[in-house]
């Protein structure tokens, strides 16, 4: 879990865990998006010889994949804030045996990288980003070369649906988007991605919205990850953790249960001649 405090307000700027678990979890959402996505990712540049930055890398599990698409002529570069997380990137990094991956602990809206990168890929960091959004998309299109692409990934916390309603694992989801919510974190920012990069000047060359299906739903994930940031907070309380963790165990042992997760991506190409 990050210690970096967010000046907005009081609540830790990062607040997950980043336990094996949750490694796990980001590998997995890693390989879908290789999978889902292989068509727009080609479209954008990601291919062999593509120079990269993965922008809030979080634990490098995007990076790893990307730096395999980009092969030993390109080079993936992972910048993330909080050190425990690209602690666990290198660790990931070594593990996949990739050996074109840098990773730099930076602000995402001010890497001291030098310009010339074919792809800036920035997901799931938009909604945690609060005032800073404007700040890291800007830094993002500088990174770019002319004709380069920013690829932006987010969800949308508050449109979360569940088969079977566990109400006690709803709740816990449903504290979470209120969590961020009161931190100031834009939660329903994944429809709006695509205006967000064409007011920045890019051309929208893609836009994706829909849901993931995550069957059968075997932890907390992300609100679980929180929830020492929440009880920090003054949000949960230990009866709530004890009843949230009933829920996520009654709800794991169901090999039915399924979460549906809103997925919004957008693209854009930085102009040619810029
Ligand atoms: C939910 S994780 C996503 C990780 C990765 N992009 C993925 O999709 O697997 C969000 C990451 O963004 C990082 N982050 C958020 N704001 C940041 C900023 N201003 N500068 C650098 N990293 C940031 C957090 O530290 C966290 O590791």
């Amino acid at each position: 879990m990050s210690d970096e405090s967010n000046s907005e307000s009081g609540i830790t700027a990062y607040a997950l865990r980043i336990s094996d678990a949750e490694v796990e979890r980001y590998q997995l959402m890693a390989r879908r998006a290789v999978r889902a996505e292989a068509e727009v990712w080609a479209e954008c540049g990601i291919g062999p010889g593509a120079r990269i930055v993965d922008l809030g890398c979080g634990p490098g599990a995007v990076s790893v994949e990307m730096a395999r698409l980009v092969g030993a002529a390109g080079a993936v570069v992972g910048v993330d804030q909080d050190a425990p997380s690209l602690a666990a990137a290198e660790e990931l990094g070594r593990r996949a045996g990739v050996g074109n991956v840098e990773w730099v602990h930076a602000d995402a809206a001010d890497t001291g990288l030098p310009s010339g990168f074919d792809v800036v890929m920035v997901r799931h960091v938009l909604v945690h980003a609060g005032s800073q959004i404007n700040a890291i998309i800007g830094h993002a299109i500088a990174l770019l070369r002319p004709g380069g692409c920013l690829y932006v990934m987010d969800g949308d916390a508050a449109a979360l649906r569940f088969d079977p309603v566990d109400v006690d694992f709803a709740d816990l989801y449903a504290r979470y988007a209120e969590f961020h919510a009161r931190a100031g974190k834009a939660l329903a920012l994944g429809p709006q991605l695509g205006s967000i990069l064409r007011a920045a000047g890019l051309e929208v060359i893609h836009r994706h919205g829909g849901y993931e299906v995550v069957s059968p739903v075997l932890g907390g994930g992300g609100p679980w990850a929180a929830r020492d940031a929440m009880v920090a907070a003054g949000m949960a309380t230990p009866d709530d953790l004890a009843r949230w963790q009933r829920a996520i165990e009654r709800v794991a042992a169901d090999p039915g249960s399924a979460l549906f997760a809103p997925r919004f991506a957008a693209a854009g190409r930085k102009a040619a001649s810029a």
